[in-house]
């Protein structure tokens, strides 16, 4: 299992410290959580913060896009030197177009899916796409209770890769613990993301690692 820690759950006071706790933990990707306030209600950091951000991590960089528009990021997410550039289905009126511009950008492609979106508007789309990221929370704040009904979705999305012949890695997005983790794992996640559940840890490596064993 690969893991995408969260930053929005780091200590935003000493973030390079944070960042660097990362950078010497085992962590497949560092997940960025960009927000608009209108998209979802809330607000994180913008790319002034990122690029502070991007200079000193050394493990790629999975932008989760939480805003409308988010097409009209891609230049900025390209220039943090990102590896995958997550935007949400329900934000793109132009889906198809949005991916290919991001792999133009030379980035993965990812579209995210807010929990009552079925998975199965992604139809005609999986072919094209590196990654699902599958909300198990209401996209805006971390630390919220995992939603259940989210573990048939990763099955529903396993079976409509696999029946397509799509390589797309299915990562999920909040809530994630040891038991969720496991759950998800076993529903056929790829990467997890994990905010509080790391960066809340004693030893973020730990945590790190027990998920990655799942
Ligand atoms: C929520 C964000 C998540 C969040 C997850 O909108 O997309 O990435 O940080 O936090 P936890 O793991 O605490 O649910
Ligand atoms: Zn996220």
């Amino acid at each position: 299992m690969k893991i995408s820690p969260s930053l929005l759950a780091a200590d935003f006071l000493n973030l390079g410290r944070e960042i660097e706790k990362i950078n010497a933990s085992e962590a497949d990707y560092l997940h960025l959580d960009v927000m608009d306030g209108v998209f979802v209600p809330n607000i994180s950091f913008g790319f002034p913060v990122l690029q502070g951000v991007a200079k000193v991590c050394r493990k790629p960089l999975d932008v989760h896009m939480m805003t409308v528009e988010p097409e009209k990021w891609i230049g900025h997410v390209r220039d943090l030197g990102a590896r995958i550039m997550n935007v949400h289905q329900e934000a793109c009126l132009h889906l198809y177009s949005t991916v290919q511009h991001i792999h133009e950008a030379g980035m993965l492609a990812g579209v995210t899916l807010n929990p009552a979106t079925p998975v199965e508007t992604l139809t005609d789309i999986i072919q094209d796409v590196d990654l699902v990221l599958i909300m198990s929370v209401e996209p805006g704040f971390g630390g919220q209770p995992f939603i259940r009904h989210t573990l048939e979705k990763v099955r529903r999305l396993k079976a409509l890769r696999d029946a397509s012949g799509s390589k797309a890695m299915i990562e999920l997005d909040g809530g994630v613990n040891a038991k969720t983790g496991s759950e998800l794992a076993e529903a056929g996640a790829d990467i997890l993301v994990a905010g509080s559940y790391v960066f809340g840890a004693p030893d973020i490596n730990e945590a790190i690692r027990s998920l990655q064993r799942l």
